[in-house]
């Protein structure tokens, strides 16, 4: 296809469902699994099919959204900074009331642009689908409607595909809808479909709510269709487990197993080694280089990068963080929206809050908590300290204890320490303050004013030592 010609392919996803079994206030489509929303998930399906056939690339995904629809058009919103959807317009449709699947796609035809001619439609809640399953709908026969059904060992719930004696398909009932005889059948819809535009208008004008459920069931295009002496493609799916719709919180959490476990066998694939793969949680898109080692009870979250050869020993959280090559994250760190240079060395048991940044051979030991504040080059926090809003020099050493006194509750203030700085234990640096290069603070000091570079800053009372008066008072 010539770059600048316009696709003729659109596609409409549904999501205006609450998802009444969730039993959440959330919309279905924005619960997540593995760290990515339903309708995020699907989207990336969607726009993944032209990385297989550059034929297929979508012009427009429609969301059609109704239960909360703030929600779901704030996340539609976030999808199109995404780089995955560039040259995909995302646009968003109201369905304030929600009458069913055929009814949410007569609210979304007037969105469809005027080169669309082959529609694909898809429900928001299949999170584990993927675009080559998708695919198979293109390489499908043409027909005028192909629907993706596949072989479900639980069908209950589900839409059954209707085929006669000699296979060919005449309809879908819902299992509500379906006789006992029916409900034997194992071959599932998969409420996946890619319809010609011209038959999908006039099949939607068909459809009626004489239904279990009183709504428009988009299914009955296939008897339509049939009606009509066309074809339809029956596309059958390898695996179930793709096609399974999350409609509760259990449902959701096994879907999530699945997808964590792929996730985790592609680390392992690239070189990287889980102490006890099941007790590891890795987000989607999370990048881990070869050789690093994963300990138990470690969570690696949301935009976060773990470059090679790292140690993360476990019992930890890691969320939207960069971790160089070779860096050792000892037992028990949380690390929120950091950045950490190779050969650091956390923890055991450091905390370390957004905006903190570590350049290469920082230690930051236990109990230690940072916040806003640039550590530069090998410069130590080994023990029980907070330092927040502060720029620490390289090789500077802070004692144990000291804290940045960063807010006098109502503003906050920078402290600023000079490169190969001592600041002695249990020292208090009240902010806006700096200690300057190679400076020494004594231990137990509360730091009000600027120190020079070099000088010795002390401000605790000076010791008395009264010769035997302890045993002067024991009476001895
Ligand atoms: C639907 C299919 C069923 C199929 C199953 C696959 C129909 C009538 N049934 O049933 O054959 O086996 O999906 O998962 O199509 N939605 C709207 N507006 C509405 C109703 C639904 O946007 O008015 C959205 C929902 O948010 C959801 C999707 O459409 O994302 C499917 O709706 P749902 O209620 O889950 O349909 P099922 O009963 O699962
Ligand atoms: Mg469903």
């Amino acid at each position: 296809m010539h770059e600048n010609r316009r696709s003729d392919l659109e596609v409409i996803v549904l999501a205006a469902g609450k998802g009444t079994r969730m039993c959440s206030q959330r919309p279905k489509v924005l619960h997540s699994v593995c760290g990515r929303s339903m309708v995020e998930r699907v989207a990336r399906a969607v726009a993944g099919v032209s990385t297989i056939d550059p034929f297929n690339k979508p012009a427009r995904i429609i969301f059609v959204v109704g239960y909360r629809a703030e929600e779901v058009e704030a996340e539609i919103a976030r999808l199109k900074n995404l780089d995955e959807f560039q040259g995909i317009e995302l646009v968003t449709v109201l369905q304030s009331e929600q009458n069913g699947t055929g009814h949410a796609v007569q609210i979304a035809m007037p969105q469809l642009g005027s080169e669309a001619q082959r529609v694909m439609i898809l429900p928001g809640d299949v999170p584990l689908l993927c675009s080559k399953t998708l695919s198979l709908l293109f390489t499908a026969a043409p027909r005028p409607l192909k629907v993706m059904s596949c072989e479900h060992p639980e069908p209950q719930g589900f839409g059954r595909i209707l085929r006669n004696s000699s296979g060919e398909a005449y309809g879908i009932v819902e299992h509500r809808d379906a006789s006992e005889e029916e409900r034997q059948i194992s071959e599932i819809n998969s409420g996946i479909y890619l319809v010609e535009r011209e038959f999908l208008r006039r099949a939607l004008s068909s459809l009626e709510s004489n239904n279990a459920q009183g709504e428009l069931y988009l299914t009955d295009i296939v008897s339509f269709a049939v009606r009509e002496h066309l074809p339809v493609g029956v596309v059958l799916a390898p695996s179930h487990v793709e096609l399974s719709g999350a409609n509760s919180i259990a449902e959701l959490s096994a879907l999530e197993e699945i997808q964590r476990k792929r996730i985790i066998e592609g680390h392992m694939n690239a070189g990287v080694t889980f102490v006890s793969p099941t007790q590891v949680v890795v987000d989607e898109g999370v990048r881990i280089g070869a050789d690093s080692l994963i300990g138990l009870n470690s969570r690696l979250l949301g935009d976060t990068v773990i470059g090679a050869g790292v140690l993360i020993e476990g019992d930890g959280l890691i969320v939207n963080s960069t971790v160089a090559d070779g860096a050792r994250l000892l037992l028990g760190c949380y690390i929120e929206a950091s950045e950490i240079d190779s050969g650091c060395v956390l923890g055991p048991y450091a905390h370390l809050r957004p905006g903190t940044q570590l350049e290469s051979g920082v230690k930051i030991g236990n109990f230690v908590e940072t916040k806003k504040s640039l550590l530069r080059r090998g410069s130590k926090v080994n023990h029980l300290s907070y330092i927040g809003d502060a720029e620490v020099g390289e090789d500077a050493n802070i004692g144990a204890g000291t804290i940045t006194c960063n807010y006098d509750g109502v503003k906050k203030s920078r402290t600023i320490i000079g490169a190969k700085a001592f600041i002695g234990s249990n020292t208090s640096l009240v902010a806006p303050v700096e200690v300057g290069q190679g400076a020494i603070v004594g231990a137990g000091s509360v730091v009000t004013k600027n120190v020079p570079e070099g000088a010795l800053a002390v401000t605790r009372a000076e010791q008395k030592n009264i010769s035997g008066w302890a045993l002067k008072r024991k009476g001895k």
